[in-house]
């Protein structure tokens, strides 16, 4: 883990090198060290969450093969309209795009078996087992993905995200974790009508939208709900750092996204000299990447103890 305050969050897990969103993955980003691992999470037919970027099963699953007649009319695959048993039978493999071409072509072995896709609850069994083997404090970023379209589903993410978190123990401002949406109205709902005191992360994207919400008015609104901001990388490299001194001013952190070894910013050699950049010239407080090891490594470069001497010496 980084001895420093600024964090590294392991993106998807350590997606760079395995497949997004497996256990696999998790526990390698785990291992790696990261801070925090990121799962996005939407939910089944039967209410419960599963870590998945997307509301879709069919770029990062055989969910198509394996159950060819499940598409709605849009010709895609849904997890709202399967079980959590029946998306436990699915493979999970590396992302590809809408014709079917990788994503990230140099990335894991795309035929590979034996990876699915987690429960929530599977990641958090994952985290606690290795914090009480390990003695770290590895916490999770949950994202609650497209809440506005799970709440028209009737399968709301919110009220089983808050029941799921408090039985692992995650409540109160000090608990390891943070919560990040990219709707203002689902953060102020949880904030403010659930009451949730959880740390809360303001995903900023690079629309025209959005461009209000960096505003010193748009911070100051922020500000009234949530502990920080996520913004899209490119909205700090535009302002040549602005928007983290003006997000700081407010006492927000700072953590953009994405930071990737095979999908490097503009003007960087390599992913260790972008995330110097971030971290130490923009002074942002964490980073959201799919390389987790990189970032650790630069914000710890000694050697990193033996995960397990804990477990051992006890
Ligand atoms: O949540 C931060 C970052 O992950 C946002 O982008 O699309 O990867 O969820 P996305
Ligand atoms: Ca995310």
């Amino acid at each position: 883990m980084a001895d420093t305050d600024k964090i590294v969050i392991a993106h998807r897990g350590a997606s760079g090198y395995l497949p997004e969103h497996t256990l696999a993955g998790y526990a390698m980003a785990y291992a790696l060290g990261a801070d925090y691992i990121e799962p996005d999470l939407v939910s089944t037919r039967d209410g419960e969450l599963i870590c998945c970027h997307d509301i879709h099963l069919d770029r990062t699953t055989d969910v198509a093969m394996r159950y060819p007649g499940r598409a709605r009319g849009d010709g895609r695959w849904y997890a709202a309209d399967f079980t959590l048993a029946e998306v436990k039978t699915l493979q999970a493999r590396e992302r590809v795009d809408e014709h079917g071409a990788r994503v990230f072509p140099g990335r894991f072995d795309a035929n590979a078996h034996g990876f699915t896709v987690p429960a929530f609850t599977e990641l958090l069994d994952l985290i606690a087992a290795l914090n009480r083997q390990s003695g770290r404090r590895v916490g999770v970023y949950p994202e609650t993905k497209s809440p506005e379209f799970h709440g028209a589903e009737g399968l709301a993410l919110e009220p089983t995200l808050f029941a799921v978190l408090a039985e692992y123990g995650y409540t109160g401002p000090d608990a390891r974790v943070f919560l990040q949406s990219f709707s203002p109205t689902n953060l102020r709902l949880m904030r403010q009508e659930m009451s949730s005191e959880l740390p809360m992360i303001q995903l900023i994207g690079d629309t025209a939208l959005e461009a209000d919400w960096i505003t010193p008015a748009g911070l100051d609104a922020i500000a009234t709900y949530a502990n920080g901001i996520g913004p899209d990388k490119s909205l700090i490299v535009a302002g040549n750092g602005a928007l983290v001194h003006n997000a700081h001013e407010r006492g927000l952190l700072v953590h953009p996204y994405t930071f990737r070894a095979d999908q490097l910013g503009e003007g960087y050699p390599d992913l260790a000299a972008e995330l110097a950049a971030y971290y130490f010239d923009y002074g942002v407080d964490g980073v959201f990447t799919d390389f987790c090891d990189i970032a650790v490594q630069l914000l710890n470069p000694s050697p990193e103890p033996d995960m397990l001497s804990a477990a051992r010496a006890s």
